[in-house]
């Protein structure tokens, strides 16, 4: 008998295929469009998705010996989830800093007094490449059981050359390693280091001239990122940044408007990044202007949650026609955690998302937001199959069953890379 070839895999009898078709980001109204087929099938051959739909007799080079079978008879299959927006690599943990918040310190005053990111970026100087890639490693493991396929992972604890690079060098071992996909982003412009105390604009000049090129050059990113906010980087000094990340060829990303409303969103549309994200304090016009230009918004549950802050105002920004799409944040500070589960049941019961919107926005807006929505993000032919199994029978439980890891099977390129129970 001929053995089944490897990323050779027909998914059988799903109750539905979740598609979430489309190369592109879904703006407003579109983000409710799941196309979904019952019944169906779904073949992947050599790694990429070859047939969707619910024809009973496969298509003929569905060779039966050639192709390993999963009958997923009862299940829901969507696209494999994209983070886009993680602070993967970093030293250290900031559980004091918790507590300290619990009691009513706000993030910002915790980082002002030395804590915060400075806490993180002394922990990230001094730890070995080793010992960051150990930690990440596993980390992306649990992601992967939660059904993640694809993360942005950012630098920026380093706040000095060599440890930028080193956290941007783990990344890419990781990516050759392990088979989460990692879209690597340089936030250079993360905080001001201590050495830079009062000096913002030196540092921002020092950043984009000393580091900036040299990850370029040694193809270490994708996306450049800062973190715009009043007391962090200013709106002249994120302009200056990203300008030259633009000149250099870098695609661009933004924190913006997470704290106070500061033009972050605006920011965000003038220089054409390709996502602005938190977006907490977003004005109105800023939002406009992001439609207007098809900046995605990056929207972040899990932060305003563990921040106690009120949530982005997704309902907005969806009605004034934007694509959204969700992320964790994962980072040691303000959102220590990797959880998709808790971050469709927030977007849906606190943000008022549709469960269809949650979709989309972790699915093939997600792949927009990293500038992939050409090769994942739904489960189209030609697309690469990056694809979850559900133990339930609709993606309506995922909000639903708050909390719990419902994702049975994830595949990766056509590989089985987790089975959960
Ligand atoms: O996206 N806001 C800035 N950066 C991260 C937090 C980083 C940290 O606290 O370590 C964020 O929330
Ligand atoms: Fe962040």
């Amino acid at each position: 008998m001929i053995q089944a070839i490897n990323k050779n895999l027909i998914i059988r009898n799903a109750a539905q295929v979740v598609r979430c078709s489309g190369r592109t980001a879904k703006c407003g109204v579109q983000m409710s469009e799941l196309n979904i087929i019952e019944n169906a099938n779904v073949v992947i051959t050599n790694g990429i998705i070859t047939y969707v739909g619910n024809k009973i007799e496969l298509p003929h080079y569905t060779n039966p010996y050639e192709y390993k079978t999963i009958d997923a008879t009862g299940k829901a299959v969507l696209p494999g989830f994209v983070d886009s927006h993680t602070h993967l690599i970093f030293g250290g943990y900031r559980q004091d800093e918790f507590s300290w918040r619990m009691r009513g310190d706000s993030y910002m005053s915790i980082m002002e007094r030395g804590g915060g990111i400075h806490n993180t970026m002394e922990a990230t100087r001094n730890a070995s490449f080793e010992e960051l890639y150990t930690e990440a490693k596993s980390r992306l493991t649990r992601m992967l059981k939660l059904g993640v396929t694809t993360v942005e992972a950012k630098s920026g604890y380093g706040m000095d050359k060599e440890t930028e690079l080193k956290q941007l060098a783990v990344i890419q071992e990781l990516n050759r390693t392990q088979p989460v996909s990692i879209v690597p982003t340089f936030m250079g412009a993360h905080a001001t280091p201590k050495e830079f105390k009062g000096r913002e604009d030196d540092f921002i000049d020092y950043v984009t001239q000393e580091i900036m090129p040299d990850v370029k050059e040694k193809k270490l990113a994708t996306f450049c990122d800062i973190f715009c906010e009043k007391d962090v980087f200013s709106i002249e000094q994120s302009r200056k940044y990203l300008q030259k990340a633009k000149e250099l060829g870098f695609l661009l990303k933004i924190h913006a408007d997470e704290i106070v409303q500061f033009g972050g969103a605006e920011l965000a549309a003038e220089m054409g990044c390709t996502s602005a994200d938190h977006l907490l304090q977003a004005s109105d016009e800023g939002i406009r202007k992001m439609a207007e230009k098809g900046v995605v918004a990056t929207l972040l549950p899990c932060t305003a949650f563990s921040l106690k802050e009120n949530f982005a105002n997704a309902r907005k920004i969806i009605d004034s026609g934007c694509a959204v799409a969700l992320a964790t944040d994962l980072n040691p500070g303000s959102s220590f955690t990797s959880s998709i589960p808790l971050t469709f049941a927030l977007a849906c019961i606190y943000m008022k998302m549709s469960p269809e919107e949650a979709v989309t926005a972790l699915t093939i807006n997600g792949a927009a937001a990293v500038a992939r929505a050409e090769s994942i993000g739904s489960i189209d032919e030609g697309k690469l199959a990056d694809i979850v199994i559900l133990d339930f029978p609709s993606y309506k439980f995922l909000p639903y069953h708050i909390g719990m890891n419902i994702v049975g099977t994830v595949i990766k390129n056509g590989e089985i890379v987790a089975q959960n129970g």
